[in-house]
Formats: C-alpha cells, structure tokens, sequence
C-alpha cells in the first residue's frame, strides 16, 4: 500500500518535494496556506514535469500518474492521515513552531514530523510538540528534482526509529542521506560553505590573491563546479553573512567570523547576481 506524505508550504521547496514524491509512488497532500499558493506550486510542478517528459525523462503517463497522487488543501487537518510529514513554509521559528505544535495534534502518533529548514535547530522546532522523538530535520536541495542529497538532521531528542524513517522516505525519493548526528547551528552542509567563503572573503580583502583566482584555485584545485566566491554571488552575499554570523554566535569558533567587508559590501548592497554586483559585477 502506498505510504501517504503530508507537505506542508506550497513554495520552492514544498512543492519540489512534492513532486518528487509523487514520482516516487507516495500519496501526497500539499498544503498551503491559499489556493493562490497551492495554484502557483501545482503549476510549478506540472511545469516541471512536462521538461522531463519533453527531453525523454520521463514517460508522459508517469507524470500524469504522478500528478494524481497529489491532492491540495488550505487545512491542516488534510496531514491528519499522513505517515510523513515535511514542513518547507518560511525560514521563521514561530511559525514553524506553530505549525509543529498544531500538527502535533492533528497526526496520527506514529507520524514523524520533518522540517526543511535550512538552519534554524531541529531541537527547537521539536520542543513545541509533545513528540520531540518524533521529529527529525529533512534538509533538502533546490532544485530538489535535480539536486541527490538530502542532509538529515538529529534534535537533542530524535530517535533511532525516526531516523531511520526519514532515510527510508528520503531514499525512496532518489535521494543520498548524510546524517548530521548533532543539532549544531548551519549542520554540515552551510557549515562546510560557510568556512569556505568567509576564509575566500578574508584572502580576497586582505588582497592575498583577486577573487577570480581564489575561484580558479577551488575549480581547478579541487574540482568545485563553482568557486566560493561566485558562489557567494549566486546564493547572495547577505544570505551567507547571515548564515555564517549566526553558526559564528552559536559556535563561537572564529573561523566561521564574516570579515568587515562582507559587511560592507551587504551595506552598499552589493549582493551578488540579484543586484547586478558582488565579488563579480553581472
Ligand atoms: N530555497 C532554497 O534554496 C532552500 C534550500 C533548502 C532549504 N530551504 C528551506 O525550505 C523552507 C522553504 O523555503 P522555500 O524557498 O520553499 O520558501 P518559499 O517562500 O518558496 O515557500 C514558502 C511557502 O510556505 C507557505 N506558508 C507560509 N506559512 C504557511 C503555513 N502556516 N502553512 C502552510 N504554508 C505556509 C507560503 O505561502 C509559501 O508558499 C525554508 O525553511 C527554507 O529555509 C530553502
């Protein structure tokens, strides 16, 4: 029998995770909080069907059969059956953990509740329910169709059971586990960027090599798709800078400390590809 998954948040994410769910043989609800939103994550989702069916991806009927596993809802009572669930709404701790806490209510006891976020601790969100154990982070890529990993993250309380739930929903989607066994502030994946782009921006600032050559290093060095510093651009220097100066006040490790003139740069607005100027002018 097919396992049903509740998707809670329409965006990006949510519907990505959707969709290759949906793929994947699992019964899907989206939920979101308008029917504007759940319109403009279905249409992505058919959107991104039809490019695989049109380079030979993916058999027509397979879409077809996958988009009629996926219902729509604005209640989330619609999660009340689910045996999964994946928040992916805002990056926001008080509405993840209103939503943690009415879900809470609403599933079924054995449901595990998984969130997408891309930082905020697993254990946080988890002590808003009466079933800490039962919930575990499912750190998914954009785009998700395309992108192999998902990083799975342990609270302070989650359990082995859990754990192994997720891996096993996570696995039967196409996806590579890693397993962030502590819930330290930016897991592995924006801890390991992180290091890397601030120790870029302190070597470009301190004009030990220009930045087109500390991305040359990484390309040719290590064989990185993209240098640290193009990556900075294309993700959003401001997005990094958060992201770094938060694990830095979690960690207090200094490695992980932004250097002033990514700073600057956020101040003047230089952030990257969205406004034209960052590390390279676009
Ligand atoms: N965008 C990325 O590259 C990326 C990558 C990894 C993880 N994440 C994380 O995934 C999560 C979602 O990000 P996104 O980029 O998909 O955001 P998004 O802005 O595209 O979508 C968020 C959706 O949540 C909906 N929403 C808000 N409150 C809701 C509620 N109470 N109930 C149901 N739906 C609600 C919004 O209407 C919106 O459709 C965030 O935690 C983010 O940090 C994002």
């Amino acid at each position: 029998m097919a396992k049903k998954l509740a998707v809670i948040g329409a965006g990006l994410m949510g519907s990505g995770i959707a969709q290759v769910s949906a793929q994947a043989g699992w019964d899907v609800v989206l939920r979101d909080v308008t029917d504007a939103a759940l319109t403009r994550g279905t249409d992505g989702i058919k959107a991104s069907f039809d490019k695989f069916v049109g380079k030979g991806k993916l058999a027509a009927e397979d879409a077809e059969a996958a988009l009629g596993r996926i219902t729509t809802s604005t209640e989330l009572d619609a999660a009340a059956d689910a045996d999964v669930v994946v928040e992916a709404v805002f990056e926001k701790i008080e509405v993840k953990r209103e939503i943690f806490a009415a879900l809470d209510k609403v599933v079924k006891d054995e449901t595990i509740l998984a969130s997408n976020t891309s930082a905020i601790p697993i254990t946080k969100i988890a002590a808003a329910t009466a079933r800490p154990e039962r919930v575990v982070g499912t750190h998914f890529f954009s785009p998700v169709p395309m992108m192999a990993l998902c990083e799975l993250v342990r609270g302070h309380l989650t359990s082995d059971e859990t754990l192994a739930t997720a891996r096993g929903f996570a696995e039967s989607v196409g996806k590579t586990c890693i397993v962030v066994n502590r819930d330290v502030a930016g897991f592995v994946t924006t801890r390991l960027i992180s290091a890397l782009v601030v120790e870029a921006a302190k070597l470009q600032e301190s004009g030990v090599a220009s930045a087109e050559d500390i991305d040359t290093a990484c390309k040719l060095g290590f064989g990185h798709a993209m240098g640290p510093l193009a990556t900075a651009d294309l993700t959003g220097v401001d997005i990094l800078l958060h992201a770094s100066d938060n694990i830095h006040t979690e960690s207090q490790d200094g490695k992980f400390a932004p250097p002033e003139s990514m700073r600057r740069m956020v101040d003047a607005g230089d952030i990257g590809r969205k406004s034209g100027r960052g590390y390279y002018t676009y």
